[in-house]
């Protein structure tokens, strides 16, 4: 039998819904409509769900319940985390470490606080797109009052040392941040274990739904609310709260709970596969990313000589994500390849492949299949035009 076309295998970018989370969020969608913060019988229904979500969450990550805040996803995770410790804590010092292969949804933030009267140190990273503990530690300052550095990378999976830093971030009594949005789901993700004291998660990058996510935040840190208003979420983020979206994400929690190692081992297998097929086709392909210290289900690869956006074009039965972007022969390569130094034969050509709970094996050979013949008949094309 046939896959269903196009095959999606951009499970980094978003995931669909699991049937189970949608489940566990209807009926909020209707008969339990109410406010939670309505003292009456619709109101209690909520308030009891939001709570029972609160808990899940909390039980994935290993914290308590009260240190989770619901935000709308990712980005505003990231923006409370980055602006929320600065404002609090500008009596303390104006200094925030972040790296060079973040988010760009924690880049900008950070840059916009330099136009505020904080200073920015950007470490950089080596050719895996690895973070060096000991840059960061010498770029450590007086002032230094927050160091933010992503727990794996979206493009490249590359899974950062986390538990280092936050060894001597806690010594040395800084705020340590870490965009936990690409590992929850995908390796084990504990706050005590990495060390820190906030924590960026996004929904719909594990299957609850796009628009929730949330922050955890150490009972103690002192950070300003990004929102203001009503004093929902302990008074840290206002706006009534979006009931179903917080229960598809408490009950996309529960199943990384219960299934995380049969997640990691499905898609790391696949992963394996493609990568060893994509090889034997293609022995020109090369893989951006540290090769083992990755998270399971990415594979980002390079095919020389044809420039990513080209090559998925031509295989539009592929949903994967290009790199770069090309218009008339001028390619702009993504940040954090340019990062990594990628090379410039290699960057452009570069491509995300991210795996999911319902990529099976059969995806995997039909990528393969589809990639490789385009890729082919593309470069035969080029070399009869040179
Ligand atoms: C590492 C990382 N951080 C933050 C975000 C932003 O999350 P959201 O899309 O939920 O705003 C993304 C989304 O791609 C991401 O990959």
């Amino acid at each position: 039998m046939r896959n269903k076309l196009p095959i999606y295998v951009d499970y980094n970018a978003s995931t669909p819904v699991d049937p189970a989370v949608a489940e566990e969020m209807r009926p909020y969608l209707s008969e339990y409509f109410g406010n939670a913060s309505s003292k009456h019988w619709y109101g209690y229904k909520s308030r009891e769900a939001v709570e029972l979500a609160r808990a899940s969450i909390a039980e994935c990550i290993g914290c308590a319940p009260h240190e989770i805040v619901f935000t709308s996803g990712g980005t505003e995770s990231n923006n409370f985390a980055i602006k929320g410790i600065a404002y609090a804590n500008r009596h303390h010092g104006n200094h925030i470490i972040t790296s060079s292969i973040e988010h760009l949804s924690l880049l900008q933030p950070c840059r916009y606080l330099t136009t505020q009267g904080f200073e920015l140190t950007i470490v950089p990273v080596d050719e895996y797109g690895v973070v060096s503990p000991d840059n960061v530690r010498d770029a450590i300052r007086e002032e230094t009052i927050l160091i933010s550095i992503m727990h794996a990378n979206n493009e490249v999976g590359t899974i950062e040392p986390i538990e280092e830093i936050g060894e001597f971030a806690k010594e040395l009594g800084i705020y340590f941040h870490t965009d936990a949005a690409q590992t929850i789901g995908k390796i084990p993700v504990n706050v005590d274990d990495l060390g820190v004291d906030l924590l960026t998660i996004a929904g719909h990058k594990f299957y609850a739904p796009k628009g929730i996510g949330a922050l955890y935040i150490r009972d103690g840190t002192e950070i300003d609310p990004l929102i203001g208003g009503n004093g929902q979420e302990f008074g840290l983020r206002a706006g009534t709260e979006a009931v179903a979206p917080i229960v598809g994400l408490g009950r996309a929690c529960q199943l990384v709970t219960e299934s995380l190692d049969e997640m990691r081992n499905h898609t790391f297998k696949l992963m394996q596969r493609l990568f060893e097929m994509f090889i034997s086709d293609i022995p020109a392909v090369k893989l951006n990313g540290h090769p083992t210290d990755r998270v399971p289900n990415t594979l980002n690869l390079s095919f020389p000589g044809v420039v990513a956006p080209d090559l998925l074009s031509a295989a539009p039965e592929v949903a994967a994500t290009p790199l770069s972007e090309c218009n008339e022969g001028i390619c702009k390569v993504s940040h954090v390849l340019e990062a990594m130094g990628v090379p410039e034969n290699c960057a452009p050509c570069s491509i995300r492949f991210s795996l999911g709970k319902w990529t099976t094996e059969a995806d995997i050979d039909d990528i393969v299949d589809f990639i490789s013949s385009r890729y082919e008949s593309l470069l035969e094309k080029q070399n009869r035009v040179a």
